[in-house]
Order: structure tokens, then C-alpha cells, then sequence
């Protein structure tokens, strides 16, 4: 028996940074996500992890070379890695639920892994979307089970505009993330992902975390201004604003980053390129909004804007930013999530 599934990356328009639970990923803020999808077919690029799954009894394995009795394998991007802790935990919750015998996971990444796009986010969603065609999950368990993973991953498996309720419970039964407006609710919005660096992001984001809750003074405040900023985000979506869209987007990534200045050493995940981009567009943007970035825990960039700007935009980043060409930017829309791709 073997599932494929593929799993898009999602970009956060408001920021998951702090864990109140670190061994279950769970969040101290809910956040918003919106799920890309590539519209530009013949891209060097997919925004995308493709994942098959088999079990090793079937395929023969079991004294294979680097084959340890009784655990899963993982093989990603042509390489067998042993499982990490992060893989285990996501597996053994799906196991609680329903035994299933021990399976070889084959991952390939189709964008640098670690760079600040998302790849964490789309492998574990495309491996609990695999895994769910061997044990049946519902759309919550398949949410708890790929935060295990890492906790953005939990809104690469649903489509459009997502958002990831931090909940309240120790057990994290009710940080789920879901769907809430289809892929097709704002057709125009479009997002240029500016690929600026394809290098390993310098502080890892768990760890980023931790040192922001356990040090930044900054924190807090963020925190309390959260849940009006979601609000007034969700009303924009809702009403296809993209000027006030564009403001919470711009206002939310700089304070993220702000905050991840405000740890203690401080942490920098953008470069002199991420600054030229926020430079450009604030330039662009007078005297009123085209254009909005928001950047991860990365220097890479994904504006939105409107289709109608979407050539203006790409021409005129590439002219400004000597990082740039042509096939560094990537045009995406709002996505589907992950799917069930083929079974046989
Ligand atoms: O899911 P993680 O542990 O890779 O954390 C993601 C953190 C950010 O990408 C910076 C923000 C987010 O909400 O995706």
C-alpha cells in the first residue's frame, strides 16, 4: 500500500511566535495564515513538499542496509535520515488513535529547505495528509497531529485563509487550525515571493521563541494587542480592503521582528535585502497602498498586492534589488491545502 500527498507552504499575515507548551507546539497567540499556491507552472520552484508513504513490511525492507529494526524510515530529499523527535511525536499520536504497521516516509522539498520559506510547515502537513490515507483522520486530528510536527504546519493543511486558534487547554485538544475563506473569496490578491537567500535561517524558530518569551520586554505588548489586530485583519479579508489588508500585514510582520530585536542577544532574521524590499515598498505605496510584505523567520520577502500590480511590482523589484532576477520571483496565489494525491 503507498499514499502520496502533496502539501503547499503557507505565508503568516499574523504571526505564531511563543509557545506556551513546547513539547506539543502549542501556541501563545492564534495566528493567520494564507496558503500559497504557484501560478506560474514551469517554475524552477514548487512552493510545495511531495510525500509517499509505504510500509516496510510490504516493500521487503528490514535488514537493508542503515534499516534499524522496528522504527520508521525517513528518506528526504534522497537522503535516509533517522526520525526526529519532532516526526516521532506526530507519528505516535496518529498510532494512539490507530496502530498501523512501520512505514518508509519518502520526502522531496521542491524549494530550499530552512530558508525562511515554510518547509517545515509543508512537510508535516504532507505527511499526516499521506499518513491519512492509511488511518482515516478527521480534519482536527490531522490539525493536532502535524502541530506536533511544528506548529505552522497545522495551516498548510487547509485551503485559502487560515487561521490557528491558540486555545486554552494543557492538552491542546482545541488549538486547531482551520479554514476561513476559501481559496476563491479575494481572486485579485496575489503574493511575490521574492527568494533573496536559499541559506539555512541562522536561529532556529524554537528556538527564536524561547528566547523571545524568556527575555523581550516587547512581548507581552504584542500579545495584548493581538486579538484586535485579528479582528480588524478577518474584516479586511472579509471585505477585500486590500489598503487596511496591507496595513495589519506590514504592522504585524515589522513587530515580529521587533520583538525578535527585542530578545536578548537580539535576533535578526532579515537582511540588507529584506530592508531594501521594505524601503521599495513603502516608496511605492505613496500615496496609497500597492503593495505589502511580510517576512518569516528569513530574509525572503512575500509581497501581496492586486493581480493589476503584479508585472509593475516584479519589474520594479528586480530593477532595485541587485539580490533579484527574473526566477527569483515567484508568483503565487491563494491556495488549496494538502491533498490525498494518489493511492495504489
Ligand atoms: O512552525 P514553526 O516552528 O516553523 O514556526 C513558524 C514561525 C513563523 O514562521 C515565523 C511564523 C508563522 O506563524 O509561521
Amino acid at each position: 500500500m503507498e499514499f502520496t500527498a502533496n502539501a503547499p507552504v503557507n505565508i503568516a499575515i499574523i504571526k505564531y511566535w511563543g509557545k506556551r507548551d513546547k513539547n506539543l507546539n502549542l501556541p501563545t497567540n492564534t495566528s493567520l495564515s494564507v496558503t500559497l499556491r504557484m501560478d506560474d507552472e514551469n517554475s524552477w520552484l514548487k512552493l510545495l513538499t511531495r510525500t509517499t508513504i509505504k510500509s516496510i513490511e510490504e516493500s521487503g525492507g528490514g535488514d537493508k542496509d542503515g534499516d534499524k529494526d522496528g522504527e520508521d524510515k525517513v528518506i528526504l530529499n534522497g537522503e535516509q535520515y533517522d526520525l526526529n523527535l519532532r516526526m516521532k511525536r506526530c507519528l505516535a499520536y496518529i498510532r494512539e488513535l490507530e496502530s498501523f504497521p512501520r512505514i518508509q516516509i519518502t520526502s522531496n522539498n521542491f524549494f530550499p529547505t530552512a530558508a525562511g520559506l515554510a518547509s517545515s510547515a509543508s512537510g508535516y502537513a504532507a505527511l499526516v495528509a499521506a499518513i491519512s490515507g492509511i488511518v482515516p483522520l478527521t480534519d482536527e486530528q490531522m490539525s493536532i497531529a502535524a502541530r506536533l510536527g511544528s506548529g505552522s504546519a497545522c495551516r498548510s493543511l487547509f485551503n485559502g485563509f487560515v487561521l490557528w486558534n491558540a486555545g486554552v487547554n494543557p492538552d491542546g485538544s482545541d488549538s486547531l487550525a482551520k479554514s476561513i475563506f476559501p481559496e476563491n473569496h479575494w481572486p485579485a490578491l496575489c503574493c511575490l515571493v521574492l527568494v533573496l537567500s536559499a541559506s539555512e535561517k541562522k536561529v532556529p524558530s524554537s528556538a527564536g521563541m524561547e528566547l523571545t518569551t524568556r527575555t523581550s520586554g516587547l512581548f507581552s505588548a504584542r500579545l495584548e494587542k493581538l486579538p484586535s489586530r485579528i479582528t480588524e485583519i478577518l474584516q479586511s479579508i472579509e471585505q477585500r480592503d486590500f489598503s487596511q489588508f496591507g496595513k495589519l500585514l506590514m504592522q504585524d510582520s515589522n513587530q515580529f521582528h521587533a520583538v525578535c530585536m527585542d530578545s536578548y542577544p537580539p535576533i535578526f532574521y532579515l537582511s540588507g535585502a529584506s530592508l531594501q524590499v521594505i524601503e521599495t515598498v513603502h516608496e511605492i505605496n505613496t500615496p496609497f497602498i500597492r503593495a505589502a510584505y511580510t517576512f518569516d523567520a528569513g530574509p525572503n520577502a512575500f509581497v501581496f498586492c492586486l493581480e493589476n500590480n503584479v508585472s509593475f511590482l516584479k519589474e520594479t523589484f528586480i530593477s532595485r534589488i541587485p539580490e533579484l532576477s527574473a526566477e527569483k520571483v515567484l508568483r503565487c496565489r491563494v491556495g488549496k491545502g494538502a491533498s490525498l494525491h494518489y493511492e495504489h
